[in-house]
């Protein structure tokens, strides 16, 4: 069995990233109503099939991939199991693990993710099926009454157990505070953001020191210091850059590998040039790259439409994203690579 670093070093390959699809049944009804498309197990298939056998984009440019339990057991159209597609790019399987953020008694704008019960169990039959690494993320609110310093805690509290039972697995545990940027009312300042998240991984790297969690084999996934998504503050793409990278100076140890951002509600271009402008600020002990959903997939699902004509088209989008992505996790993007296309 591989390590727990070698696993997680992997995933954070440099010129590779993550590829988040692992929407629940109830995001991915919301990403296929903008397409006008019927949520059925099959038309989840495939779309994701279409994502999947995107090749170019598998082979060069994604290090792994997270699912949900029903993609992580299904197979392509034409009986192809997915982890075979997998295999044949050389990417990890992950696996969501959380049952979803709920809301926390005693705090009415708070969530609480949950998921621990049976976990261990879960993790083991994972393994089983080759998942590599796993994901579990904890939603922390931004309101004029929150987050609390309860719900920060709560949160990186239940993230440093289900690491734990992760890694008694042999899965690397990506761990994911999401300080929202599009939850509501989505107004507040960059410094807000900045003061919050510098608290939640404080917490949360304290937390999973306590459980005795080997920050070596582990991924952190956390979102970027900007403004609320609804917020007019202007911010320049170095300033966001430089505030996300003395924020993670402060608070995240060397002995974690590497760093895979959410894109949190940002656009395609945003995430891009967000992500690039931090691999040039400078030497960095960690490895910055993407774990993105929407950021990644969004022109790909567009351009599919639903329609088994488009698939070509739509992976070529993605493929084009991908490496977008996958040249900012190496500073190397550029706004005219993305004119070009
Ligand atoms: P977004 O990049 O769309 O925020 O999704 C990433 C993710 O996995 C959230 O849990």
């Amino acid at each position: 069995m591989q390590s727990l670093n070698a696993i997680a070093r992997k995933l954070v390959t440099r010129g590779k990233g993550i590829l988040a699809a692992d929407e629940s049944e109830g995001t991915i009804a919301k990403r296929f109503a903008v397409i006008g498309l019927p949520v059925t197990l099959e038309t989840r298939r495939d779309y994701r099939e279409m994502l999947f056998r995107s090749r170019e984009a598998m082979d060069k440019y994604i290090s792994g991939v997270i699912l949900t339990e029903e993609t992580l057991e299904q197979n392509a159209r034409d009986g192809t199991p997915f982890r075979q597609l997998f295999a044949d790019s050389g990417v990890i399987p992950g696996i969501k693990v959380d049952r979803g953020a709920f809301p926390m008694p005693g705090s009415a704008d708070e969530k609480i993710t949950e998921g621990l019960d049976g976990l261990r169990q879960r993790l083991k039959h994972y393994a089983d099926l080759g998942a590599g690494f796993a994901k579990w993320r904890g939603v922390i609110a931004v309101t004029d009454h929150a987050p609390s310093r309860n719900g920060i805690r709560a949160n990186a509290h239940v993230l440093a157990r289900y690491a734990t039972y992760c890694q008694e697995a042999g899965i690397v545990p990506v761990v994911e505070p999401e300080v929202l940027a599009d939850g509501e009312p989505g107004d507040h300042s960059i410094a807000r953001c900045e003061d919050i998240t510098t608290e939640t991984l404080e917490t949360v790297f304290s937390e999973l020191r306590l459980a005795g969690v080997d920050l070596s084999g582990m991924v952190l996934k956390p979102n970027m210091i900007t403004p609320g998504l609804r917020s007019r503050e202007q911010i320049s793409v170095e300033d966001v850059a430089q505030r996300t990278v003395n924020v993670l100076r402060a608070t995240v140890p060397a002995a974690v590998p590497g760093i895979a951002f959410l894109s949190g509600g940002q656009s395609d271009e945003e995430a891009t040039a967000h992500l690039s402008a931090m691999n040039q600020v400078g030497p960095l002990p960690w490895v910055l790259t993407f774990s993105y959903g929407r950021a990644l997939q969004s022109s790909a699902l567009l351009t599919w439409n639903g329609d088994p004509a488009n698939v070509a088209a739509a992976q070529a989008a993605f493929t084009h994203r991908a490496r977008m992505n996958a040249l900012a996790s190496l500073g190397e993007w550029r706004p005219e690579l993305d004119l070009a296309a």
